[in-house]
């Protein structure tokens, strides 16, 4: 039998190792390359949804292996001095299961960073520790590529999936500017107080920040207040243990409706400054193409980030299939061919949510009297129409497919 054809996967985060899965199913034999010594224990909480769960579902027996929570609701609360109270609550969300076949899912990120590598790895595929990939070289009819160690590998093509920060990025298209969104993120998970185990999606406003949170087991509720604010690194990092103090006697700590008290029950809290990057206009050179937040990165406000990459997944591994059905070693052209109807289809759509998630942030964190008036305003009526929320869930979740795959 003929040799597989090898595929380079730079980074072992969220969407590299459920890549590799796909395309070692499909005949192609994925190697995943991965800067850190180890699964790290680092990040809050993901909320996976019906666009990305659908796919997930193609790994048989997977998503049942999960471990999060469902969430049933969403409210939206006003903090605002003058008045406290509930602006719109909708349960529709705890439709979408019937609908779009998946709902809202909440889940710890480094419990569901090691369940994807260790299903990755009962698949297996060899995913290597400690590889920084820092150079990619390009021949007629393969890539090598170079590691930060010294170590070199080469496969027929690569694909970067190495997040926010891409190394792979950066040799394809040259180092871009970031500028700071003037936005940061301040976060943890703490225990579910006993009044707040009804799983809902919990968004709160007040007079210069905005918190949100949810549920990610039976007995932990993760929560995110983004904030105006200096820069601030743009790393997943845990705060010191002065600046989680000083943070816990800031205003949110006596917030109501029980924000308050997750904020002073909490032992980590993460700190994340928001960025913005250009968007490209291709995104793949040659035998080597970007993957997930490599290619899009995004704020977080639609919690979007790992179910866009899943699509990403999806596409991709749909057009390998479509054009490259034997999974032989493909020609550059025939890459091209692939890598451009993937980001033709692909572009568009992430371009609209990095954009949506951009103005999300812009309409929560809003100051003054004046502006909150009309924030609290458009909040409730926004969620007043049923007709719109539920219009508004099938044009996000009827991707990328929506009932029979085709992969
Ligand atoms: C430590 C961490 C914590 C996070 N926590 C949260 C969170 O709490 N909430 C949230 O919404 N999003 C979080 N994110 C972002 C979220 O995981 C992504 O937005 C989303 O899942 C898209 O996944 P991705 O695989 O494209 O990127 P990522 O999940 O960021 O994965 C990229 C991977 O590539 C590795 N890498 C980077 N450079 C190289 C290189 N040169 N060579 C080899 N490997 C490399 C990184 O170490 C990382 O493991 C976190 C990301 C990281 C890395
Ligand atoms: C929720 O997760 C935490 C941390 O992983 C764990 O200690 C706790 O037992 C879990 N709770 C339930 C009810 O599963
Ligand atoms: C909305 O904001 C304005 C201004 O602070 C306030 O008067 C109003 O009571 C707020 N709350 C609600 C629930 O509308």
């Amino acid at each position: 039998m003929e040799s597989k054809t090898k595929v380079i996967i730079a980074g072992a985060g969220i969407a590299g190792p459920v890549l590799a899965i796909f395309l070692k199913l499909k005949g192609y034999e994925p190697v995943v390359y991965e800067r850190t010594l180890s699964v790290p224990n680092a990040g809050l909480s993901l909320c996976l949804q019906p666009n990305g769960l659908r796919v997930l579902s193609l790994i048989p027996g997977f998503v049942d292996k999960l471990v999060g929570k469902q969430i049933s609701k969403v409210v939206h609360y006003s903090l605002l001095p003058e008045e406290e109270a509930v602006l719109a609550e909708s349960g529709l969300v705890s439709k979408l299961p019937e609908t779009v076949g998946f709902g809202l899912f909440g889940i710890r990120r480094p419990k569901f960073h090691r369940q994807i590598i260790e299903e990755a790895e009962a698949h297996g595929i060899r995913i290597v520790w400690g590889h920084q990939a820092v150079g990619f070289e390009q021949s007629e009819d393969h890539v090598k590529v170079t590691f930060a160690n010294g170590n070199t590998d080469t496969a027929s093509f690569v694909i970067g999936c190495d997040g926010l920060h891409s190394n792979t990025r950066i040799s394809l298209f040259g180092k871009e500017p970031v500028s700071f969104t003037g936005l940061t993120q301040t976060g943890g998970v703490s225990p579910a107080p006993d009044a707040r185990r009804d799983y809902g999606m919990r968004n709160f406003y007040a007079d210069g920040a905005h918190m949100i949170l949810y549920p990610v087991n039976d007995s932990e509720i993760s929560w995110a207040i983004t904030q105006r604010e200096p820069e601030t690194k743009e790393t997943w990092g845990h705060m010191d243990e002065e600046a989680q103090r000083a943070f816990k006697e800031g205003p949110w700590s006596q917030w109501s409706f029980g924000a308050g008290e997750l904020v002073r029950s909490c032992d980590r809290i993460v700190k994340f400054g928001l960025y913005d990057r250009p968007e490209l206009s291709v995104w793949h050179k040659g035998r080597v193409v970007l993957l997930g937040d490599a290619a899009h990165p995004t704020s977080p406000h639609l919690g979007q980030g790992a179910n866009q990459a899943f699509e990403d997944v999806y596409h991709l591994v749909r057009l390998l299939k479509k054009h490259n059905p034997s999974a032989s070693a493909p020609s550059t052209e025939l890459l091209s061919t692939i890598f451009t109807e993937y980001e033709s289809l692909r572009m568009a759509r992430t371009s609209a949510l990095v954009k949506g998630a951009r103005k999300q942030g812009e309409a929560r964190v809003v100051e003054g009297v004046e502006a909150c008036k009309a924030r609290n305003n458009s909040i409730r009526e926004a969620w007043r129409d049923g007709d719109a929320i539920t219009a508004g869930y099938m044009e996000l979740y009827s991707h990328p497919f929506l009932e029979k795959s085709d992969i």
